[in-house]
């Protein structure tokens, strides 16, 4: 069975806010997204848009000493409570040991899972997953964006859901046409 792929044009840093968003609309407990690309290419932007859509506590940030972040449900108004939110930013983890270290299998089932720089490690977490990759097409990897060239916001988004889970999922919904 082969994996289900999509891909978008993020012009803008809404744009990739607007895709987080989005796919909170589709995201559940128990589920995880690994989020890939280069410094400031919108992983944690994206994550912004994801915790604010689903109502979660607590601002969504980098986290510069902090690896993994859990922001509880909000209450929705009618008193239902969605996933938490565990935020992880594994860029500076040494590896396997150090991602078990976060236990994030406590928290896997009753959340949405992210992790920033998650490729070769985090798949270990659950059989299946929603990988987003974010791509500049103009290059460059710092987080401040050349303000004379119009285009230079622009990403590049490839969502690939991994496993059964997302077998029946319509990805390509997520995306404006
Ligand atoms: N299309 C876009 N999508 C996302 N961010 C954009 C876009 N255009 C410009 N930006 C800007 O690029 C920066 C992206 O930073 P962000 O922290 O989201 O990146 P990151 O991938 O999490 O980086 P890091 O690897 O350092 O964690 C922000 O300053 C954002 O405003
Ligand atoms: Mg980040």
């Amino acid at each position: 069975m082969s994996d289900v792929v999509v891909e978008t044009d993020l012009p803008d840093a809404g744009a990739t806010r607007a895709l987080g968003a989005a796919l909170a609309g589709v995201l559940r407990a128990g589920d995880l997204v690994i989020l890939t690309g280069d410094l400031g290419a919108g992983k944690t932007t994206l994550t912004q848009g994801l915790g604010a859509a689903l109502g979660v506590r607590g601002q969504v940030a980098s986290p510069t000493f902090i690896v993994a972040r859990e922001h509880p449900p909000l209450p929705r108004e009618d008193g239902s409570r969605g996933p938490a939110l565990v935020h992880v930013d594994a860029y500076r983890l040494g590896g396997l040991g150090e991602l078990d270290a976060l236990d994030l299998d406590s928290s896997l089932d009753d959340s949405v899972t992210v992790v920033e720089w998650g490729r070769g490690l985090a798949e270990a977490l659950t059989e299946d997953r929603l990988e987003v990759d974010l791509e500049r097409p103009r290059g460059g990897d710092v987080t401040t964006d050349d303000e004379s060239d119009p285009g230079a916001g622009t990403r590049h988004a490839t969502l690939r859901g991994v496993g059964s889970r997302w077998a029946g999922v319509d990805l390509a919904a997520l995306v404006p046409r």
